[in-house]
Parts: structure tokens; sequence; C-alpha cells
């Protein structure tokens, strides 16, 4: 029981990616307190300030403890720049980095006042390697790899490791949705895109919150500041 004793927030718990870490962590014996819009423990709009600033206070108050803060929740926005609006913009900026900044900020000052902590970001494989067609998703996700490379470092002295993973293409219900928009068979398009892996396959949920449960545990105690690629070898492929 790896995370016996140890309290957990975990956004976008619901989500695919989410719903993953939230088991993971739990199976390893820790207090998970779940956000998302709905069906979580404290339901509501990662847009809003308020709502993010307020999160890691209302896990102290009611779990006394925060040892790990996981920013999973996130949105994907396409379309060339030329094709995208303002609202495109302001959205997936306030999602993808100005809640996980606002989380961070709020988590890292309760952290350093009781020992320490970890904090485990969700950035992409694009965050690191830009892809085509994604401007604004690919930028945030950037940001947040920036993002979790700076606070690794300044907090190191805190005990708190702040690390990202970068997850290449996952079966969730965001990749799933892109499909079907496109007008494609989700399931087809995920064979195809399967032989484009080295490994053979996109990645499972579980196959990114195995990732990030290590990073959150004392096994991980070295790693800092990193942008762990969880992409199946894919560019070897
Ligand atoms: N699926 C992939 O291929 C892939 C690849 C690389 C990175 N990622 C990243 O992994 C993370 C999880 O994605 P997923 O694939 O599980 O997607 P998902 O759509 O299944 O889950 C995302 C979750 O975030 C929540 N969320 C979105 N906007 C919110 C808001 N305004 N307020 C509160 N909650 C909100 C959603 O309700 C949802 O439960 C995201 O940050 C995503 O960018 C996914």
């Amino acid at each position: 029981m790896r995370f016996s004793g140890k309290v957990a927030l975990v956004t976008g718990a619901t989500g695919g990616i989410g719903q993953a870490i939230v088991k993971k962590l739990r199976s390893g014996g820790a207090t998970v307190v779940t956000t998302d819009r709905e069906g979580a423990d404290f339901c509501g709009d990662l847009m809003e300030a308020g709502f993010c600033d307020a999160l890691p206070f209302e896990v102290m108050k009611t779990q006394g403890r925060l040892d790990i803060l996981i920013n999973n929740a996130g949105i994907i926005t396409r379309g060339k720049i030329t094709e995208s609006s303002d609202e495109d913009f302001t959205r997936t900026m306030a999602i993808n980095i100005e809640a996980p900044f606002r989380l961070c900020r709020a988590a890292i000052g309760i952290m350093a006042n009781s020992g320490g902590g970890a904090i485990i970001n969700t950035s992409s494989w694009w965050g690191v390697h830009p892809g085509p067609d994604h401007p604004i998703y690919i930028m945030s996700k950037a940001a947040i790899a920036s993002l979790s490379q700076c606070l690794g470092r300044d907090h190191a002295h805190h005990n708190i490791r702040v690390n990202a993973v970068c997850p290449n293409e996952v079966n969730t219900p965001m990749l799933r949705t892109g499909f079907s928009i496109r007008g494609l068979d989700p399931d087809t398009a995920i064979e195809d895109l399967n032989a484009s892996v080295t490994l053979g396959r996109i990645a499972e949920p579980e196959d990114i919150a195995d990732v990030i449960a290590f990073l959150a545990s004392e096994e991980a105690r070295y790693i800092c500041g990193a942008l762990v690629e969880v992409n199946g070898g894919k560019p070897l492929a």
C-alpha cells in the first residue's frame, strides 16, 4: 500500500485517464478526492478561478492534508489558427493552463507547510514535439510542460516534486470523439493508429495512470521537473 495515509486531489476524475488514475491511487491505499464537472466529490467548472483557488483548501478542510495533486483535466481544441476563435483560445488556456496554475499555486502553499508532496501535470507528446493543425491545444500543453519544469525547480527545496506526463494517443472519449466529429468510426480509426506505434497499439488509460502513480510515489523520489514521454515508442516507428 504505497499511498497509505496519503491524500490526493485528481482533476478530470471522471474522464478516460482520470478514472484510471483514481482507481490506481485508491488501489495503493490513497484517499482520493475527485473533481470534475459532474459525478465527482467536488463538481464545478475549472474555468472559474474561485473554484480552482478553493479546491486544495476544500481538501484540507475535509481530509486534513494534501499530499498529491494530479492536474489531469483538459480539453482538445482542433483547427488551424485561421479557423480558431477568441473563445477557443480563452477557453483552452483557462482549462488547460490557468486552472493548473491556480491549483498548483494553492497546493504548493499547503504542501510547503506540511513537509512536501508530489504534483503531476498532464501535458502531451505534442506539448514537447508539436504536430499539425492544433496550435492552441499544443501551445497549452507546451505551457503546462514548461510550468512543470519551472515549479519542479523552484519548489524542490520544499520537498515538492513537480513532473509532467506527455502521452501520445490514448483510447479515451477525447480521442474517440475527435474521430466521430470527422465522420470516422473510432474503432477502425484506432486500429489504423495502432499500426503507427512501435509497441503495436495506442495507449489505454491505465498505461498513463500507472506512470502517473509511479511519479506520485516514493519510488520516483529522485525525479523532479521531468517531462515523461509515454508513447509506446511511437517516434521510433
Ligand atoms: N486522449 C489522448 O489521446 C491524450 C493524449 C495526450 C494528452 N491527453 C491529456 O490527458 C488528459 C485527460 O484526457 P482524457 O483523454 O482522459 O480526456 P477526457 O475527455 O476523457 O477527460 C477529460 C476530463 O476533463 C474534464 N474537464 C474538461 N473541461 C473541464 C472543466 N472546464 N471543468 C472541469 N472539468 C473539466 C472533463 O469533464 C473530463 O472528465 C487531458 O489533459 C488531455 O489533454 C490526452
